[in-house]
Order: C-alpha cells, then structure tokens, then sequence
C-alpha cells in the first residue's frame, strides 16, 4: 500500500470513533481523508470545529456546518495527524503550521483519536524538526533560546500561521522528555506554542501498516 492509501485506511477507520454531536477535526494530508469520510455520514453529527483555515474551507466545501468553538463548548472527540508518534502518543505536530489551534482543539476534546501511518511511528520524538509558533518580533530572542535548549531553529520562509505569527522549525533536539520540553519552550516569551504534544498526548492511535489498521493505547 502507499502511504497515502495507509491514510485514507485510517482515515475510514476513524469514523467508528465520530459519536453524534460536534467533533473536531485536525488538519493536514490525513486530516483531509478523514474530511472526505466523514462527508459519507455528515448526518450523523451536528457539525465540526476546525482546527485552521484550511480544514474549515474543506468541511465546508462538503457541506458540513464549522462551529465556533467557544460556541461548542466541550467536544467528545478530536481527530488529527501527526509528524512523529511514540509508543506513548506523544507526538510531534505542525508540519502544516496549525499546532496552535490544533493544540486548542485537542485541549477542548475528551479524547484524541491520532490518525496516522506507520512511517510516523518513532522510539524517540526529534528527527522531524520542531515546529514552534512564534510572535513575529520576538523571532531572534526565541531563536537565540532555543539554540540554549540544544536545537537549531529554522525560520518557516514565506509562512504566515492563520494567527498571523511565524513558525521557527527547530532541527537536531533529541527528544528524551517531551513533556519537559514542551513546558520548557512555551515558558519562552514570545512563544505561541510549540509542536509537542506530550502534556496531552493522544488517548488512541490508530496506524496504517500493510498487516491493517492497528489501535494503540498509550503506554
Ligand atoms: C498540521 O499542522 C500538522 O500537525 C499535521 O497534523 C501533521 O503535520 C500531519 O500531517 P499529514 O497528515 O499531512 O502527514
């Protein structure tokens, strides 16, 4: 299988875990799959709040009402991608820039289902450069403490996020505690958020392989 049918796979299977109401839907490649599915059985839920710009435009283009999420209160589930994954669903996420309301969303959901393929599963978080969003005057101050922290930030060239900061992508960190780590970078002044997810990590995995779609807890 290709790795975009490994998606659309776990994308399909995803919809098992849509109860009736208002979900939230994550972004990206696979995130879009599972748009497309959940188009198939729109009538089962009352509408979905997006997780950016892009997600919203795609949920609507099938007819699938965009909630506010202050409107919608707490939502029962929460379906999104990621960049790398571990054992413990802890994750790295940003790669389409939108961690900051994706982070928002998931925090608003009592479960998150991860929807991902096998390639994104990692022993240890770090080889995919951390996204972090930053406010765009505070850009060489974050850089210059990130490289403190052991990394190497990259600026995100030409990229605007949809709450009109930037993205420093910051490459070589190893990982061992994300959970500190991702404490430890939002404390930096200027910081909107950074791509780790490991303070609320995701409740269920699910990842595509070429044996089928298998459903991981953490651990
Ligand atoms: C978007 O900002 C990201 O967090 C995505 O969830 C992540 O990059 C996974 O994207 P793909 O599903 O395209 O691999």
């Amino acid at each position: 299988m290709t790795q975009d049918e490994l998606k659309q796979a776990v994308a399909r299977a995803a919809i098992e875990h849509v109860p009736s109401g208002i979900i939230g839907v994550g972004t990206g490649s696979t995130a879009n799959h599972f748009i497309d599915e959940l188009a198939r059985i729109k009538g089962r839920i009352d509408g979905a709040v997006a997780s950016s710009e892009a997600t919203a435009q795609r949920l609507k283009s099938h007819g699938i009402p965009v909630l506010d999420l202050n409107a919608a209160g707490e939502l029962e589930v929460y379906v999104d991608g990621a960049d790398e994954i571990t054992e413990h669903l802890h994750m790295i996420k940003g790669g389409g820039g939108a961690l900051t309301r994706e982070k928002i969303v998931a925090a608003s959901s009592k479960k998150f289902v991860c929807i991902a393929d096998g390639s994104k599963l990692v022993g240890m978080l770090g080889k995919f450069p951390l996204p972090v969003e930053v406010i765009p005057m505070a850009q060489s101050y974050v850089a210059r403490e990130l490289i403190k922290l052991g990394g190497q930030p990259v600026l995100r060239q030409g990229f605007t996020t949809d709450n009109g900061n930037i993205i420093l992508d910051v490459h070589n960190l190893q990982i061992m505690n994300p959970v500190e780590l991702e404490t430890r970078i939002n404390q930096i002044t200027g910081v909107v958020t950074n791509g780790l997810f490991a303070r609320r990590p995701a409740d269920i995995l699910l990842l595509g392989t070429d044996e089928g779609v298998k459903t991981m807890k953490a651990r």
